[in-house]
């Protein structure tokens, strides 16, 4: 697949962090700190009773809104449930969709976390649908079949004019909040590889080449740099990180340094080889 440049996207989940205080502290100082660069989209995804106040302070800037979770019908009798619509109204782009920790701590199947991906991008929210394998599949080197299982099941009967809308954060499980195993840049573009060879063999190469694959696992300020430079990594799903906004504002630097650098190596002149 010939390289393509695809914007880096840099998403913060605040998890079931922050109280009132500290999540508008935390999103004004995301925006102050992002001044006007477009290099890198920028979304900050709070808990659910902080959309609103977040939202008003996201307003006019160049960061996105989004949501950690939906459930996939528009109203109905789904106690302490929020469907697609009201996130909407919030003012919400995204919503992040099969993450491990709902996946693993609440028992989210494959076939729950694709009716959610169906009715949010139906609904017009984009999608950051989260795949990744536990430590014990990775050694038993069933990563590329879970991945292969995630994607086949996550994004079965996803309307193809909807791609456009929808990313991949590939969170291997055993990365996540762990200070001491986090991915290697190495192994997160092998993932990425196998993401968008599955997502191509579904959808096609174009869709494949435009497909935003985000890397998410103890991404930090130090590590940013290498991982964003990894042929097909396109950005980081932050957690730990995004809660203090010098860390997160370090990594959405790194991903602008990362997409110059991408863009002046792709704009210099290609050395043919001579022809025998
Ligand atoms: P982490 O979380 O950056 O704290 O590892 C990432 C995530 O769970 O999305």
């Amino acid at each position: 697949m010939s390289p393509a440049i695809r914007q880096k996207f840099v998403v913060g989940n605040w998890k079931m962090y922050t109280n009132a205080a500290d999540a508008r502290r935390l999103a004004k100082a995301v925006v102050d700190g992002m001044g006007a660069q477009e290099r890198v989209s920028v979304t900050l995804c709070p808990p659910f009773p902080y959309l609103a106040l977040v939202g008003e302070i996201l307003e006019g800037s160049r960061v996105a809104l989004g949501a950690q979770n939906l459930y996939p019908e528009k109203e109905g009798p789904f106690t302490g449930e929020v469907s697609p619509t009201m996130l909407l109204e919030l003012g919400c782009k995204y919503v992040i969709l099969g993450h491990s920790e709902r996946r693993h701590k609440l028992g989210e199947s494959d076939a729950f976390v694709n009716q959610k991906v169906r009715v949010a991008l139906a609904a017009g929210l984009d999608v950051i649908l989260c795949v990744g394998e536990t430590l014990e599949q990775r050694n038993a080197n069933q990563t590329e079949a879970l991945l292969d299982r995630q994607l086949t099941c996550g994004l079965a009967d996803v309307p193809a004019d909807t791609l456009t809308r929808l990313s991949i954060a590939y969170e291997p499980v055993w990365a996540i909040g762990n200070l001491e195993h986090h991915a290697t840049p190495q192994q997160a573009e092998e993932a990425h590889t196998v993401i968008r060879r599955r997502f191509a063999q579904m959808f096609g190469k174009k869709s494949a080449q435009a497909l935003a694959i985000q890397y998410g696992g103890s991404v930090k300020p130090d590590n940013a740099a290498a991982l964003f430079c990894r042929h097909g990594v396109d950005g980081a799903l932050i957690g730990g990180a995004s809660l203090i906004a010098d860390q997160f504002l370090a990594i959405v630097r790194a991903g602008i340094n990362a997409s110059q650098t991408e863009e002046k190596s792709s704009s210099m002149p290609q050395l043919t080889k001579p022809v025998a």
